[in-house]
Formats: C-alpha cells, sequence, structure tokens
C-alpha cells in the first residue's frame, strides 16, 4: 500500500528492481481525454449508436474515463488479445483471447486501444472486425510510440505521443502490475543488487 503511494508521487520503488518515473499526469490526462472524447462526437455525430470496443486489459480506465465524456448513444464491448507476457517486448505473434459478445456488422465501431507499440495488434484488430462490415471504424489509443512501429497502421485520434519507453499507470501494466497509478510513468529498472 505505502509502496503505490509513493508510486503515485513518482519518488518511490516497489518491491522489484525498478522506479516508476512520472511521464504524464493525471491532470493531463483528463485534459486530453475531454478533448478527444469531444472530437469523437463531432465525428460520430449522426450516428445511431456508437460501439466502443475497448483492448483488453491496458484500455479499461481510458475507455472509462472516455465514454463519460461522449455525448453519443453507445455500447461497449471487450476484445482481448493476447499479450507481451511478463516481459517488455512484443512477440509479434496476436491472438484472439477473448472475442467480441455482439455484432458488429453495419455498426459504428470506436476501437478504443491504449498504446499503439509496433502496430502488430491493432493492424490485426482491424483487419479482424472489418472483416465482419462494419458501417464505420475508427480507433482511438491514448498512446502511440511511433518510433516503434513495424507495421504502416494510425490511429485516428491519439493522446499523446511518448518516446520509446516501456510505460504503466491508468490501466496499462508492467507483468500485470501498476495498473492503478492515477497517472502514467516510465519503468526504469535498477541494477541487479
Ligand atoms: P504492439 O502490437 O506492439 O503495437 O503492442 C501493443 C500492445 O502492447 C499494447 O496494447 C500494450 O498492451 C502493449 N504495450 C506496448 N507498449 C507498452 C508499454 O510501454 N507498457 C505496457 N504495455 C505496452
Ligand atoms: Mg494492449
Amino acid at each position: 500500500m505505502s509502496g503505490q503511494v509513493n508510486q503515485a508521487k513518482g519518488t518511490g520503488m516497489n518491491h522489484d528492481n525498478y522506479v516508476i518515473d512520472k511521464l504524464i499526469s493525471a491532470k493531463s490526462i483528463a485534459a486530453r481525454v475531454e478533448t478527444l472524447a469531444r472530437e469523437i462526437s463531432e465525428h460520430f455525430a449522426d450516428t445511431d449508436k456508437l460501439i466502443v470496443v475497448g483492448l483488453l486489459r491496458g484500455s479499461f480506465v481510458f475507455i472509462a474515463d472516455l465514454v463519460r465524456e461522449l455525448g453519443l448513444p453507445c455500447e461497449v464491448d471487450f476484445l482481448e488479445t493476447s499479450s507481451y507476457g511478463n516481459g517488455t517486448e512484443s512477440s509479434r505473434e496476436v491472438r484472439i483471447l477473448k472475442d467480441l459478445r455482439g455484432e458488429i456488422q453495419g455498426r459504428d465501431i470506436l476501437v478504443v486501444e491504449d498504446i499503439v507499440d509496433t502496430g502488430h495488434t491493432l493492424n490485426h484488430v482491424i483487419k479482424l472486425l472489418k472483416s465482419r462490415n462494419p458501417k464505420r471504424l475508427e480507433v482511438c489509443a491514448l498512446l502511440d510510440k511511433p518510433s516503434r512501429r513495424e507495421v504502416d497502421i494510425s490511429a485516428s485520434w491519439i493522446g499523446f505521443e511518448i518516446p520509446d519507453k516501456f510505460v504503466v499507470g491508468y490501466g496499462i501494466d508492467y507483468a500485470q502490475r501498476n495498473r492503478n497509478l492515477d497517472h502514467i510513468g516510465s519503468v526504469r529498472f535498477l541494477d541487479q543488487k
């Protein structure tokens, strides 16, 4: 508990050999989410219903904040793809672990992703969802690491462009930890003793 408080201040070290340096504050995230939601609401203003598809698990905090700022009728669904496992490097192989509950044919879809890194995940997900013939499909990603891209893909809306650093917080994890930080921080590994 106290470790989490320290991390939230950006000063603490948890029980592994890394510290978290603050990169984007909770306040900056909230302001950006408001702007993104406004732009998305304008884009889909004529929709009868927007289906917001969150990619689990990293987007769960972002999607919760985003949908509450959308001025549109919407439904929320989730898709889970295979992850990094417990490392910090992408496997490049994308598998669907949990599919959508609902049909998306003829619907307006907004895919919500936490980070676009190499682009393999988004590329795979977009291809899959487009094969189901939605009416419109757009992507909103909280973070983008353009310098890491291996596939030519981009999101319609990006929260923040970040450098090639491994980040945690605001739903994003390192080995399933630190998702509950209210801000985004970068992981800095310390030397092993
Ligand atoms: P991509 O397929 O390489 O674009 O990877 C995208 C996924 O990798 C994201 O949805 C994240 O779940 C995960 N990921 C990429 N960078 C980071 C990071 O810095 N911290 C935690 N997870 C990350
Ligand atoms: Mg992810």
